[in-house]
């Protein structure tokens, strides 16, 4: 009796240890130490057996269901155990890996490109970005860049004007003005910021204004009511046209490549004097005006040399107007210059018509990622 309780302590040993799933540890629980099981009946006949055997079966079979129980709860925690991990590894989540977005993730319009990388050139140069008004008085949209009243100048800057009537009551800037029908338009150029950033403080002052300009022009692949510009004036001791040269020669090279070469050219703006127009050498041809085969390089017109911006010295009469701000038109100097944002991004990407930037064809946007 005693082997084979101990037959049955191994074998039971051995199934509990090879159990697969706790439904498999159950039946073994059920077949070795369950009410019917071989080991339960032979504990239960111990009293039927003669005296000097009942001592030594029972503590062999006492301790055999002992072990068996105790390789039972073993294989239990095992088996959960083993069990929580299938299931840990299953769910596993890698936080580090980017999410599903539902929809593709969008991207920066390119004229909004366009104009943070031209800002972080300047801001690299030790400019300031300012923002200004779209809708702007005539006082800082013409009279003080020295377009007075009624100069041609102002004909091909034609505006939208607004009835000032229209206004919220204190939206005007009375100081200067008084309202009148023609007085406040949406701004043609972002110049107007030059005279607002003098009044905010004296020399030395570095900034740059990039920002919407509106004009009333009909619409072409080189026209529209509405564009961007990015205006930049630099006043200090000193400052010369060497300052200006030299700048945007920097700034030309940032934008289209370290080998372009500048020059510049005699040009006219009202607030400026002498006023020139930048070229930068095509970047299509090298600047030599031809491509391969001596065919004439369509973008700079076979002259080798593609218009930028326009820019100049700060005339006086200019710094005439923020003479109460520490400016004296006697001895302050500065450069300004202005540059279409679109006008360049058109160059650099070769893009032909302006109105693909407005029309927002995703098939267009999308290739600007
Ligand atoms: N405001 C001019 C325009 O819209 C561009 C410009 C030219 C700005 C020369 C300047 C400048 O500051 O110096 O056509």
């Amino acid at each position: 009796m005693i082997e084979r309780i101990e037959t049955l302590q191994n074998e039971g040993g051995a199934a509990i240890a090879a159990a697969l799933d706790p439904a498999a540890l159950e039946e073994l629980r059920v077949a070795y130490l369950g009410r019917k099981s071989e080991l339960t009946t032979i504990l239960r006949g111990i009293a039927e057996l003669p005296p000097e055997e009942r001592g030594a079966v029972g503590a062999v079979a006492n301790h055999a269901r002992q072990e068996l129980e105790g390789l039972l709860a073993t294989r239990a925690a095992e088996l959960e155990a083993a069990e929580l991990e299938a299931r840990l590894a299953e769910d596993a989540v890698d936080l580090t890996l980017p999410g599903t977005p539902p929809v593709a993730i969008g991207h920066l319009h390119l004229v909004s490109a366009t104009r943070r990388e031209i800002e972080d050139i300047f801001v690299g140069l030790g400019y300031r970005v300012l923002e200004g008004p779209e809708v702007e008085h005539d006082l800082y949209n013409f009279t003080a860049l020295n377009h007075p009243p009624g100069h041609p100048a102002r004909l091909v800057q034609d505006s939208f004007y607004v009835d000032p009537t229209t206004l919220p009551e204190g939206a005007l800037n009375e100081r200067r003005l008084p309202p009148g029908p023609r007085d406040v338009l949406f701004r043609t150029h972002t110049s107007p910021m030059q005279v607002r950033a003098m009044e905010a403080g004296p020399p030395p002052i570095f900034v740059i204004v990039p920002g919407t300009v509106f004009r009333r022009d009909t619409i072409d692949a080189t026209h529209l009511p509405m564009f961007h510009q990015v205006e930049g004036l630099a006043v200090a001791d000193g400052i010369s046209m060497a300052d200006l040269a030299g700048t945007l020669q920097e700034v030309a090279r940032a934008l289209f490549g370290p080998e372009r070469e500048t020059r510049l050219k005699p040009d006219f703006f009202p607030f400026t004097e002498p006023s020139v127009q930048v070229d930068v050498s095509c970047f299509a041809c090298q600047g030599s005006g031809s491509l391969s085969g001596g065919r004439r390089d369509p973008l700079c017109k076979g002259t080798g040399w593609i218009e930028i911006l326009g820019a100049g010295m700060v005339d006086p009469n200019v710094f005439e107007f923020v003479a109460g701000y520490g400016y004296d038109p006697a001895r302050t100097q500065g450069f300004a210059f202005g540059m279409g944002i679109e006008r360049i991004a058109m160059l650099r990407h070769r893009i032909p018509d302006l109105r693909l930037f407005f029309e927002n064809d995703v098939r267009f946007l999308e290739q600007w990622r």
